[in-house]
């Protein structure tokens, strides 16, 4: 799409989004339409990329150099949209943060790419596939208050259900596998807790459950949502440098994180995220002041966060 086309497409966007505001006053923030529509969405070179001619359903192969291709993908609750057309190109081997205020579609970006709720409009795929072909590729981490943790399971049963991707469902797993769930909660530190039922565990334990169980996926790419929610300073460091581990191992680690102050040190790509996408590209030159401001509109608190980290700019 064209750049005249789809600043059209997104004045349109804006239109509706302002009549779904004006109905009942909670979906889309006012404010949020307001500020989008004074500070114009930037146009980076990492959302002109051609991927836009891919057919739905993925047949054409991309470049292996192309870990998440996102194409046009919008995705609506109860007709209100969650996230907005959102383009999208992650290169391979990329430590990616996901930053954006509560509510700005974070979790609902990852979860319509794993088809885990339908999307209205779109395409996404890993590595030229749509998701149902590399579905084993795939680690996800789920955000915690998102999982059901009162179902009765122990702590290694978690993370060996991390392994059906590859057993398949039929098939149990054996001694190799127990093994692999075994040291794959050795670097997350939870190996005393294996047989411990998952809703007698903290915070920060579940936290670390689900990422042995993406762990021992082996996957080729992770979407890890908010893991350092609810962890201690050195747990945090523990994930981090299970991250940076598995990004020299070339692979690509997607993550939605709240921290401002961190996120330049932690990560080398970086998307803003405000139910369309504010810029996404290197942190260097993407995680900037103004781009922040437009992220985040109004709140002061972040904006006061926004300026000391990135200070480059006034805001
Ligand atoms: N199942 C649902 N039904 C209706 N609305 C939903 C549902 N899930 C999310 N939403 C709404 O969609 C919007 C985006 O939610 P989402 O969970 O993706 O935000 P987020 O960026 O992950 O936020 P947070 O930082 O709080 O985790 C919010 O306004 C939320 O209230
Ligand atoms: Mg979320």
């Amino acid at each position: 799409m064209g750049g005249a086309a789809r600043a059209r497409r997104r004045e349109l966007h804006l239109k509706e989004r302002t009549a779904v505001s004006n109905q009942d006053g909670v979906g889309i923030r006012q404010a949020d339409v307001v500020r989008v529509r004074e500070a114009p969405v930037q146009e980076t070179p990492v959302q002109e990329t051609p991927a836009q001619e891919a057919p739905a359903g993925g047949a054409a192969q991309k470049p292996a150099s192309t870990a998440l291709e996102v194409d046009d993908l919008t995705v609506a609750y109860d007709s209100r949209p969650a996230i907005w057309d959102i383009d999208l190109r992650v290169p391979e081997g990329v430590l990616m943060a996901i930053i954006g205020p509560n509510g700005a579609g974070k979790s609902t970006l990852i979860k319509a790419a794993l088809k885990l709720i339908p999307r209205a409009a779109g395409t996404v795929q890993f590595y030229g596939q749509p998701y149902e072909r590399v579905r084993g590729m795939v680690g996800y981490v789920p955000q915690r208050g998102s999982v059901d943790w009162d179902f009765p399971t122990t702590v290694l049963d978690v993370v060996t259900m991390g392994l059906y991707g590859r057993l398949g469902w039929l098939r149990r797993p054996g001694q190799r596998e127990q093994a692999a769930a075994m040291h794959a909660l050795e670097q997350v530190g939870m190996q005393d807790f294996a047989e411990r039922q998952i809703s007698q565990l903290s915070g920060g334990q579940q936290q670390r459950t689900f990422l042995a169980r993406a762990l021992v996926q082996d996957a080729r790419i992770y979407l890890m949502d908010e893991p350092f929610a609810a962890v201690d300073a050195v747990t945090e460091r523990a994930i981090i440098s299970i991250m940076r581990e598995l990004r020299a191992r070339g692979k690509t680690v997607v993550v939605v994180h709240h921290d401002l102050q961190t996120a330049a040190e932690y990560f080398d790509w970086v998307t803003l995220l405000n139910v369309e996408v504010v810029a996404s590209g290197p942190i260097g030159e993407t995680f900037t002041a103004d781009n922040l401001r437009q992220t985040y509109g109004g709140r002061v608190a972040y904006l006061q966060d926004a300026q000391r980290i990135a200070g480059r700019e006034e805001l």
